[in-house]
């Protein structure tokens, strides 16, 4: 289906070639007076100079012939020539009734059909999940399901960090620990355990702590630096260790991503392009890009327009060791090989904007990439707390995200016993849930690239721009729905119908915008319009449900019109929220 605004257009382009003029001036605007009208053209002005005639009797005959077409309920023509406009019900309704026959409520997305691969998650094996990964989750989760619905193949990879200095400090600090293992015992030969010699709780200890100590202990940091080429080098005790790292790192990482809806095609990390190395790097010679500047072999990536510094691409240490740059260049041609996609996003920290532009100038410098592959940065802002500054515990300590989690659950919990008698189990259930929607939606809600306050009496509030308050209007329909149900009737045959009120109106029109958001959210990839558009239906819902009748309503077909909008406004909520990745509860 087309998007309501560009079949209004199109109606009023032919308005004006009716009347004499060129189709072209019939472009249709939501009005910026809606005291005044709902939409508006202003193709009179603009044709006034090239017809050499008022505007004014322009507007006044395009009106006329607007008068006949069944597009707009009112035409006025107004000085010095605009066109205010209201849209006709019945029309309306014919929009909203197609939506509602198809499962994507209409939506044609206006780019052509892509091969994704999302980069998103990226978290670090053998640390915790903390705040500082969870927007990375929450809007790679989203722009996943989004590019999805919009009829795209998508492929979500978690681009572990797992390779590197950061896996060399882990198994430092085991070896500190343990030093008896049999992983250290180089001239062991026999079968490596099962097991991993530490929890991940322990894990979580370790990485820190051996991490604050290379800053302080040069010794220290050679030793890790020693681990981490063994570990690179393939030496088995080291490789086994690791092997058993990642069983329980990932079994850890998988539960707490999916405590948030999230989950990857692609559990890929640093360390699986590993082997690809070597040949990169001499393909980046012998193509004659890549060169050694002070002991470190670099790919120039500095374009005459830049206005400010972009440092060459480090492909390789001066000690022959590869980096974070290397491994994102060797995954970009292995998921070339593996998938040849049309478009590669990453939704990483926003700080490391001028490092991805790095990479993706040296990916096309280098033709790892075809000149038509797009590479998209959606660098996101910083979850903060009260104090603006980046969000901690209450004792100054990075908070994880498990705690946050479940910090938010119990806030929930709170309210939802607050609210209304209900048992404990129940309560607890229904606050699981919803507590989610709290967390994502006070999350997505903001624009990715900004930084937001965490406020979690805010998030979790049922009032005001939230998750809970979406759910609220969710349940508050389905609860209608199940009356009706119980009442003997079937929401499936009721049929929508032309509004009567204003408040009606304003629920349809609200709802007939859903092609036009989801089409810029794929488009600019901005999981924030639906939340923005949810709040409006929702709002519109809220303001209808106030001022109407519903179950009461004594005229059957009347009735069955209203049962048809509930049903319409609830998929189309239930879809939105879908795509934002949480879910609303039966009851609240
Ligand atoms: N593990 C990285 C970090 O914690 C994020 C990975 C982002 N993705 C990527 N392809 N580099 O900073």
């Amino acid at each position: 289906m087309k998007k309501l605004l560009d079949l209004l257009t199109e109606e009023m382009g032919k308005a004006f070639e009716k009347a004499g003029y060129g189709a072209e001036l019939g472009k249709v605007t939501v009005s910026n007076r809606p005291d005044l009208c709902e939409y508006q053209c202003n193709g009179a002005m603009a044709g006034a100079k090239q017809y050499h005639k008022a505007p004014i009797m322009i507007a006044n005959e395009v009106a006329e012939v607007l008068k006949e077409m069944p597009v707009f309920s009112e035409v006025n023509a107004v000085a010095p020539g605009f066109l205010n406009l209201k849209l006709s019900e019945s029309y309306l309704a014919e929009y909203l009734k197609g939506m509602r026959a198809d499962e994507k409520f209409g939506f044609e997305p206006s780019m052509a059909k892509e091969k994704v691969v999302i980069d998103y998650g990226g978290a670090n094996v053998a640390k915790a999940l903390h705040v500082g990964h969870i927007r990375s989750a929450n809007i790679g989760e989203s722009v996943k399901r989004i590019f999805r619905f919009a009829g795209n193949e998508v492929i979500g990879d978690a681009h572990l960090g797992d390779w590197g200095l950061q896996m060399g400090l882990v198994i430092c600090g085991i070896k500190e620990r343990q030093p008896d293992l049999v992983y250290f015992d180089e001239s062991f030969t026999g079968e490596y355990p099962e097991e991993c010699p530490v929890t991940i709780r322990e894990l979580e200890e370790i990485y820190p702590a051996s991490s604050a100590k290379s800053k302080e202990d040069p010794e220290y940091k050679a030793k890790a630096m020693e681990a981490t080429k063994k570990l690179q080098d393939g030496v088995p005790g080291y490789r086994a260790l690791w092997h058993n790292i990642m069983k329980v790192s990932i079994g850890d990482l998988k539960k707490n991503y999916s405590s948030l809806n999230v989950d990857f095609d692609l559990w890929n990390g640093e360390s699986s392009v590993h082997d690809m190395i070597p040949a990169m790097v001499d393909y980046m010679k012998k193509g004659g890009w890549a060169h050694i500047s002070e002991g470190a072999l670099v790919v120039d990536v500095a374009e005459e327009t830049d206005t400010k510094k972009v440092p060459p691409c480090m492909i390789l240490k001066s000690d022959g060791a590869s980096l974070y740059n290397t491994t994102d260049l060797a995954t970009i041609q292995q998921r070339m090989r593996d998938f040849n996609p049309d478009r590669i996003v990453y939704i990483v920290d926003k700080r490391q904007e001028l490092y991805f532009e790095q990479v993706f100038r040296c990916a096309r410098k280098t033709e790892l990439v075809k000149p038509e592959t797009k590479l998209n940065f959606l660098g996101f802002g910083t979850m903060n707390g009260a104090d603006g500054k980046p969000f901690k515990t209450r004792d100054g300590g990075v908070m994880r995200l498990e705690n946050l989690i479940n910090d938010t659950k119990a806030e929930m919990y709170e309210k939802i016993k607050e609210g209304r008698p209900v048992s404990d189990e129940e309560a607890k259930q229904i606050a699981d849930v919803v507590a989610i929607s709290a967390l994502k939606y006070g999350d997505l809600s903001n624009q990715a690239s900004k930084d937001y306050v965490f406020d979690i009496d805010r998030f979790t509030s049922f009032e005001g721009d939230t998750g809970p308050y979406i759910l609220y209007t969710i349940v508050r329909i389905k609860s209608i729905l199940a009356k009706f149900v119980e009442n003997g009737g079937d929401y499936n045959k009721a049929q929508l119908g032309e509004a009567k009120n204003e408040f009606e109106k304003a629920l349809h029109m609200e709802i007939a915008q859903f092609g036009q958001i989801m089409d810029s959210a794929v488009t600019e990839i901005a999981p924030h319009k639906i939340c923005g558009y949810i709040y409006d239906v929702a709002n519109a819902f809220n303001k209808f449900y106030h001022e109407t009748q519903i179950l009461g309503e004594t005229d059957e077909a009347r009735k069955d019109n209203l049962i048809a909008l509930l049903v319409l406004t609830r998929d189309i909520l239930e879809t939105s929220i879908h795509l934002l990745g949480f879910e609303a509860p039966e009851r609240m």
